[in-house]
């Protein structure tokens, strides 16, 4: 199978270089930018962008054998610096910040940019420029603020551009990508999600050889899909565990349970819910919930992975978005948000770790478990948080209150579902506030709790526009809310998009 291989700078955008490559049907994989690619069915390379400024003291910089693999090489934005350095060209800092549309204008025949993109907008996010191309480049595009915005070498078989093709702002930018992966690398478009199950069964086996892997069920969609993948890989050499810590919702362990069963996971559940409710008596700082929560869970597990003694990997079903957003990530991405599923577990218990899904976007995981043969419900079911309805319990958690959640949350998604607005939503839940109001129920006043309800639309979770929700479908929500779920009687709707508010209450 033809491979295009991205070498990766930091770029928030490299996942969506490869992404985009896997849309046009070829396979294309990402590594570190110093390690060079195994030249195997390589088609082509290309050369992400970077938080990185080529004159900082030590910047990010490829082996320059990559340009003796006798393949076509694409720089994108700092690749295009990085490229004009090793080339002898001239790379100028500038003071300031070239960020947003611009319009490319194609001055020159050539195979990257057709003369069907002349004219259209490109997306630019960039400090440095370029100053003078290296010897033996010509420019063959340009906008306003940038002269020289794509150059190629014909005979070294090197082309660079200062916009970003893979982002959806740079309106062809596909066809900029689809050149140069079939135009100029001449790869064949043979990859398919099928293909993506071979290709990381195979890593895990030929990572894992003949040891043991243990990995955490979470009963979402990730764990689910990892876990399956690695039971093709290495059948019951992996061990799942699935922790109930009493923050699921209304009949989630069973539930949960009954899908790894049909799946023929080895699964072990440890009930230890009420050891997380006794750590978390009286707490009510959302950072301490989640500390208690993440470090109550890490000795449950440690408990369960010390019965066995060969395990040698943890399988963790991290996502590209976990990774960007995430500090612990080895590499030289900046920093956004310290996250949950990132790091934590593997320093502490020793384990070597396996992350098969670290490449892949939300709905390229839902596409390879459908491959996989998991259940429909399962794979379209919403994010749920690590720590549960903790962080939707607002202030102190108690049974009580997280049985009053349970109930709320479980009439938000059945009238979702009944509206038909289940599989269009990103999450739909409910959000018990430490707010008591006054009410009046028949001729009595009521001092009682309020809910709120949160329902976003996303793509991936980073940023979420709350949902336009039909009224009939507020008004049925907050109606049985109010009727049926003891002790509340107020509902309001979260009307907050992401950012400057979160998903999460917390
Ligand atoms: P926020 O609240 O940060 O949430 O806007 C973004 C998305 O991430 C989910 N989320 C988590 N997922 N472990 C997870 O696996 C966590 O600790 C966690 N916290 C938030 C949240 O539900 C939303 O989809």
């Amino acid at each position: 199978m033809d491979r295009i291989v991205v070498l990766d700078f930091g770029s928030q955008y490299t996942q969506l270089i490869a992404r985009r490559i896997r849309e046009l049907g070829v396979y294309a994989e990402i590594i570190p930018f110093n390690k060079e690619p195994d030249s195997e069915n390589l088609k082509g390379i290309i050369l992400s962008g970077s938080p990185s400024s080529i004159y900082e003291p030590n910047p990010p910089l490829p082996s320059e054998k990559i340009f003796e693999l006798s393949v076509p090489v694409l720089g994108i934005c700092y690749g295009m610096q990085v490229i004009t350095h090793i080339f002898g060209g001239k790379v100028a800092p500038t003071n300031k910040r070239e960020y947003g549309f611009a319009k490319i204008e194609v001055v020159k025949d050539n195979k990257l940019l057709d003369r069907g993109i002349d004219g259209s907008t490109v997306w630019m996010s960039h400090g440095d420029r370029i100053e003078k191309p290296p010897e033996g480049f010509e420019t063959v595009g340009r906008t306003d603020s940038s002269p020289f915005a794509a150059i190629e070498n014909k005979r070294e078989r090197v082309w660079a551009v200062q916009f970003h093709p893979e982002v959806h702002h740079t309106e062809k930018g596909k066809e900029v990508l689809s050149n140069f992966v079939f135009n100029i690398c001449g790869a064949k478009p043979d990859w398919n999600m099928g293909n993506l199950i071979d290709i990381l069964v195979d890593r895990i086996k030929r990572g894992v050889g003949s040891k043991r892997v243990i990995g955490a069920i979470s009963g979402g969609v990730d764990s689910t899909v990892v876990a399956v993948l690695m039971k093709k890989a290495i059948g019951d050499r992996f061990i799942g565990v699935f922790v109930n810590n009493g923050l699921l919702r209304k009949n989630e362990p069973e539930q949960v349970l009954e899908a790894l069963k049909k799946l023929g996971v080895n699964v072990i559940y440890k009930d230890a819910s009420e050891l997380f409710l006794k750590k978390l008596k009286g707490v009510v700082n959302p950072e301490e919930k989640r500390r208690i929560i993440g470090h109550t869970f890490i000795d449950v597990f440690s408990d369960v992975a010390s019965k066995f003694e060969d395990i040698e990997f943890l399988a963790q079903g991290t996502l590209y978005p976990d990774v960007i957003e995430s500090v612990s990530v080895k590499g030289p991405s900046a920093t956004i948000k310290s996250h949950h599923n990132v790091g934590g577990l593997p320093e502490k218990l020793n384990f070597k770790l396996i992350e098969p899904l670290r490449e892949l976007f939300k709905d390229e995981v839902r596409e390879l478990g459908r491959q996989l043969g998991i259940d429909e419900k399962l794979i379209n079911r919403h994010p749920f948080p690590g720590p549960g309805l903790a962080i939707r319990v607002v202030g102190e958690i108690t049974e009580e209150k997280l049985n009053t959640v349970r109930e709320a949350d479980e009439i938000v998604i059945e009238e979702i579902k009944r509206a038909g607005l289940y599989n269009k939503v990103w999450q739909a839940f409910a959000v018990l506030l430490p707010v008591s109001s006054v009410g009046v129920m028949g001729d009595k006043r009521t001092y009682e709790n309020v809910v709120a309800v949160r329902v976003v639309e996303s793509v991936d979770g980073m940023t979420a526009d709350w949902s336009k929700l039909p009224y009939d479908v507020l008004n049925r929500i907050s109606n049985r809310i109010i009727n049926e779920v003891k002790s509340i009687n107020r509902v309001v709707y979260d009307i907050s998009s992401k950012p400057p508010s979160t998903i999460e209450w917390e």
